[in-house]
């Protein structure tokens, strides 16, 4: 059985005394679940703060973003040996926020989770379908479509130990959450593309949920077979609700 994964996402929240206190929070809270992985993606100047109050603890950290590219003049960009050098384990890849804000193409996330695999960093690969797409029907399409251009690139074998997080995007901040049946119908789906082309990489993928996840309706979505754990955005700003979600999941 895959061991369920519960990352944070904080976005762009937070500031050096803010985030001690929910870090410390997070510690006190969530050490004695043995059964959980727990991450939290934090913005880039606070991960010497993250590696620093949670170095000897259980929960790993990591950013929401990454550089396609290795190293060069490239002005803003942040590479994945950078994050390497905090001890970043996990990198959220093409997050809905940064495609719809920063016209993140697929080929560009494509090769931002390249570069996160060759650095040894957990890519955490975000897909999902507008709120029109899902009237439409055609949610699957619009997912098999953000996976393939990985497949088509690297193989379906990259997904070997990857993350890949379903975040509908209409569910995303939105207080409302898929429901367990479409998001498990979903994680099948996707779990099936990659299994007919690598069963392995397809029983090791972990493939969380995210969208308005909160401690009332974790366990209803965690329960279910394709679903490892969760993306949370609002709920992992408290220490309180984000310990809510972890104890679903463990
Ligand atoms: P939310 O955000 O939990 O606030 O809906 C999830 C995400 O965007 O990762």
């Amino acid at each position: 059985m895959r061991r369920k994964t519960v990352v944070a996402n904080w976005k762009m929240h937070g500031n050096l005394a803010s985030n001690r206190q929910l870090l410390e929070g997070y510690v006190e809270r969530l050490s004695s679940l043995a059964h959980v992985d727990v991450v939290v993606c934090v913005p880039y100047p606070y991960l010497a703060q993250a590696q620093l109050l949670l170095k000897d603890t259980a929960i790993a950290w990591g950013a929401q973003n990454l550089s396609k590219d290795p190293v060069g003049a490239f002005t803003g960009e942040v590479s994945a040996s950078m994050l390497r050098d905090f001890g970043a384990t996990h990198v959220i890849i093409g997050h809905s926020e940064r495609a719809t804000a920063y016209c993140e193409s697929d080929e560009n996330v494509a090769t931002k989770f390249m570069q996160a695999k060759v650095h040894g960093i957990t890519p955490i690969l975000c897909v999902g379908e507008t709120l029109i797409e899902r009237e439409a029907g055609v949610m699957d399409l619009v997912v098999a479509k953000q996976l393939d251009t990985i497949i088509n690139t690297y193989g379906a074998s990259v997904f070997a130990d990857a993350i890949i997080s379903y975040e509908p995007i209409w569910a995303i901040g939105t207080g409302l959450a898929a429901t367990p049946v479409q998001a498990q119908s979903m994680h099948e789906f996707i779990r099936g593309r990659i299994s007919a082309l690598d069963e392995a990489a397809a029983q090791s993928v972990k493939i969380l949920y995210g969208g308005s996840v909160n401690p009332q309706n974790a366990v209803q979505l965690f329960v279910s077979q394709d679903i490892d754990g969760g993306l949370i955005g609002r709920c992992s700003l408290t220490a309180q609700e984000f310990e809510g979600i972890c104890r679903a999941a463990n």
